[in-house]
């Protein structure tokens, strides 16, 4: 057994799953009183249920966590160290080596999470290991690992890998939650079938089964973990009632949803209608630019409208882990159908063209100038994929990078986030101070305005200024 028995009180769970604001959308759920292991509640649609505590895990004080996460990455830790500072203990398991060693230390890898929060989080029963057999010991295993593409297809591999090994661990009673990014029909038709398979146990009767998307904005500072309503949707009652038990703990508001599919396909959407709405305005930048029309005021002229209007804003292309990423698991599955999600793949085709048309700006202002690209020193104010984070991930201005040094640009960039930019991106020396890299450059594009950087002294620095975000004074610069 891992560690020391941490449910010390007999009383545990009446303290430790408590939950209120709990909220159930589905129109499917039943209106009776449902009975479930110990715990009455009543619910209706929309409604906050009234609970009286479930014990799900009475039978077994002798369990050491009642969380284990596994994949401490962006989604990971965050949940971890939320769950600790709810009191809970908790087991972090990750295969990368020097993160764990870092985590242990005391040392966050993420811009967002100081320090401070890792050794709070550490002495309040939050514990990082590379040893799979802490997930025998934890009431709750959550999974969070990462859901990529590779050759433009969903690549489920670390999910399969990481519940494989929930699998090997797993104990009857215990709950198991998929955080991942994916497309519907996952947690039932590959997580669920790889558990069972793997601990010789069966879903919704040795163990349970969930699917709660996350929802983490990075660097956004006033939605986090604990105030952004958690979708709750388990393979059966039981499952659910103990994923919303659990997160009630960590979360204000807990909503669920009747189906694991439904909850699959609702964070799906929610990203997809991020990537159309960012591709409305790419394509709409462009056209804008064309008649002369200034995109941004038209934006803020449109935000006045106080409903059936939300402002997205263009830029050079879409990156980070999800948008670029998610509605590609929905195309993939329609795919599956035997025809297309046109709105995906139209909206990937536009923002796909972003850099390029970022650089074809780029030309046409060196042009003014009776400068070409090749030769010129040009500066990138901001690498990451947006601002006030240190996230590399198919970041647009990769890509911008690539494409102007193919075309002979002499490329610098600056980013306080961004220390080492990785090896596939082109030679670009890196400056730490903007305003004097602005001084020295013969144009300087804006593609990501970290509230670190004072954008009016970059662009009184720098000869001539492109301004992808619309982030600087109009007028003082070019735009999309
Ligand atoms: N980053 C975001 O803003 C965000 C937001 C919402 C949802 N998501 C989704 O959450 C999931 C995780 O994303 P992320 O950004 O946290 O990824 P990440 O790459 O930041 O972190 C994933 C972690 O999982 C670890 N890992 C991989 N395989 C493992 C295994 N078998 N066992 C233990 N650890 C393992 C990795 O070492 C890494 O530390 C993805 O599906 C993503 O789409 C991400």
């Amino acid at each position: 057994m891992y560690g020391s028995v941490s449910f010390k009180s007999p009383d545990w769970p009446s303290r430790r799953w408590g939950w209120t604001g709990v909220t159930a959308i589905a129109t499917m759920l039943p209106r009776q009183p449902t009975k479930c292991l110990g715990a009455t509640q009543t619910r209706s649609a929309g409604s906050t249920i009234g609970v009286r505590l479930p014990y799900p895990y009475r039978e077994r004080l002798d369990l050491d966590f009642d969380i284990a996460v596994v994949g401490l990455g962006y989604v990971g830790l965050p949940l971890a160290l939320e769950a600790a500072f709810s009191g809970l203990t908790i087991a972090g398991l990750d295969v990368n080596q020097s993160l764990v060693g870092a985590l242990s230390q005391g040392t966050s890898n993420i811009v967002e999470i100081p320090d401070a929060d890792i050794d709070r989080a550490l002495q309040s029963g939050f514990t990082p290991t590379l040893d799979a057999t802490v997930l025998s010991g934890a009431a709750a295993v959550i999974i969070a690992v990462p859901t990529p593409l590779t050759d433009h297809t969903p690549d489920l591999s670390f999910v399969e890998a990481a519940t494989a090994s929930v699998g090997d661990h797993l104990q009857p009673g215990q709950l198991v939650v998929l955080e991942s990014t994916t497309y519907p029909g996952t947690t039932e038709d590959i997580v669920k079938p790889l558990l069972e398979e793997h601990s010789g146990l069966k879903a919704g009767v040795d163990f349970f089964l969930a699917f709660s998307p996350e929802r983490i904005d990075p660097g956004n500072p006033t939605w986090n973990f604990r105030n952004t309503p958690k979708l709750v949707a388990g393979i059966d009652q039981a499952s659910t009632d103990r994923a919303a038990a659990l997160y009630g703990r960590i979360c204000d508001n807990v909503v669920i949803v009747s189906g694991t599919r439904e909850a699959e396909m609702a964070k799906l959407l929610e990203n997809t209608y991020r990537h159309v709405n960012i591709a409305l305005v790419n394509e709409l930048a462009i056209l804008c630019n064309d008649l002369r029309i200034d995109i941004w005021e038209v934006i803020d002229a449109a935000s006045t409208k106080p409903f059936g209007y939300q402002a997205f804003y263009p830029g050079p292309g879409v990156g980070g882990h999800c948008i670029p990423v998610d509605p590609n698991y929905l195309s993939y599955l329609v795919r599956r159908l035997g025809y297309q999600f046109r709105f995906v793949e139209l909206a990937q085709e536009i923002n796909d063209r972003m850099p390029r048309y970022v650089v074809d700006l780029v030309a046409e202002v060196l042009n003014d100038r009776k400068m070409s690209i090749n030769g010129s020193r040009i500066l990138l104010v901001g690498l990451a994929y947006k601002p006030d984070v240190a996230d590399l991930r198919e970041s647009p201005a990769l890509e911008v990078a690539s494409l102007l040094a193919e075309r002979g640009a002499v490329l610098s960039y600056v980013d306080p986030y961004i220390e080492s930019r990785g090896s596939e991106t082109p030679d670009m020396e890196r400056i730490d101070d903007a305003v004097e890299a602005a001084l020295k450059c013969d144009l300087a594009v804006i593609l990501t305005p970290h509230s670190a950087f004072d954008i009016p002294a970059i662009v009184a620095a720098a000869p001539a200024v492109l301004d992808t975000r619309g982030t600087a004074e109009r007028g003082s610069v070019h735009t999309l």
